[in-house]
């Protein structure tokens, strides 16, 4: 009998899944596996067997590099049990176990963000038994243990090229422009995308905003002979007058999640109270798509290779990283037990940011 795999996409999505779906399906094949992609991320390994399928060639074209999404579809039903009520975590989480042992498997391929991993963890510590190698995806970059997550490169050049596109009317209207972009809680794809365009000002989560810096730092952009501004936002940025909310998901308080509410706006309407001539743009979902970029379909494709060879060894229970230039292991606990990924000050995008004479907020 034709040993399986079986590969699911969870979380938000974004771009580079497929390129992973693409290279899993290859090296299968070379290896002699069958790929079974299962729909709807854990919530299919649940459903099946309406969610699980044979992936064959027809649907691994190389047209699957570029494109954006997951053709798995995913779930961000956070967490499992707060979605279906009737059950509880643990229940729904022996049901994803169950899942996987009635589908045969040799091994899954989950490819999912800090959220999904941490579920994973949950899981595999009740069934150690199961063969699970984690491939990192988020546009925030925040997963611990890999300079690198799936999605995050498109995600700055997509937000690299809106800029570009906003920096010419407020070039016409000698405007300031504010661009609030996606993150959590890390400026990643702030702080990357402002030095990508020259930014004047890059407010991220992890650097505390001054407000008279902020305004002192606008005002000198316009005295040196600038017409215009851009300032970039992280959604998680807070200042004086505007904090987050965070809402519980679940009864039992495992899981709670911060509703971000209009940084970009709030910056841009507070400018207008000293005077300036300001408006905001939130780049939204815009960020998950895109043309998949070179580098994530490079890294996607490595992840994806490496996922089944680890599979075929039976080394499991690890996430993979990109560090260094090179793909390695990482037990999934270890991730799962770690903190999120933020910027610091010796990051190099950090130094960069200062020597370039942009306002970050306080370090
Ligand atoms: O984690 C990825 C991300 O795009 C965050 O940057 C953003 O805060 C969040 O997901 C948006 O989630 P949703 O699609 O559920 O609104």
């Amino acid at each position: 009998m034709t040993k399986k795999i079986g590969i699911l996409t969870s979380g938000g999505d974004c771009s580079g899944l497929n390129s992973v779906i693409r290279a899993a399906f290859l090296r299968s094949k070379i290896l002699g596996y069958e790929l079974i992609g299962i729909r709807r991320g854990l919530k299919g390994l649940v459903e099946r067997p309406m969610n699980c399928f044979k992936i064959e060639s027809d649907i691994c074209k190389e047209s699957l590099l570029s494109q954006s999404g997951s053709i798995l579809l995913s779930n961000t039903k956070f967490p499992l049990a707060a979605n279906q009520k009737k059950y509880s975590n643990e229940e729904c989480e022996k049901f994803a176990a169950d899942g996987y042992k009635n589908l045969g498997l040799s091994g899954l391929i989950y490819v999912g963000g800090d959220g999904s991993l941490s579920i994973m963890h949950n899981i595999l510590s009740n069934n150690s038994e199961l063969n699970i190698v984690a491939i990192p995806k988020t546009i925030d970059n925040d997963v611990s243990a890999t300079d690198l997550s799936i999605g995050f490169a498109t995600a700055v050049e997509v937000v690299t090229e809106s800029i570009e596109n906003i920096r010419s009317t407020a070039i016409s209207h000698e405007r300031i422009m504010v661009v609030e972009v996606m993150g959590r809680d890390a400026g990643f794809i702030a702080m990357h995308a402002g030095i990508a365009t020259g930014a004047d000002v890059i407010l991220v989560p992890e650097f505390k905003c001054n407000t008279e810096k902020l305004i002192e730092h606008v005002r000198g952009c316009y005295e040196s002979g600038k017409n215009h501004c851009i300032i970039i936002v992280a959604e998680a940025v807070e200042t004086e007058d505007l904090t987050h909310t965070v809402i519980k998901l679940d009864e039992e308080n495992k899981f709670s999640r911060t509703i971000y509410q209009g940084i970009g706006e709030h910056i841009a309407s507070m400018l207008k109270g000293y005077g300036f001539d300001s408006r905001s743009v939130t780049l939204g979902h815009i960020q998950r798509g895109g043309k998949t970029s070179v580098l994530d379909r490079i890294v996607a494709s490595g992840f994806g290779v490496e996922a089944v060879d680890v599979i075929d060894s039976g080394k499991c229970g690890v996430m993979l990283s990109y560090v260094n230039n090179m793909i390695k292991t990482t037990p999934i606990e270890d991730v799962a037990k770690s903190i999120n990924r933020k910027l610091s000050e010796d990051d190099i995008c950090v130094h960069i940011a200062q020597k370039l004479g942009v306002y970050i907020g306080e370090i």
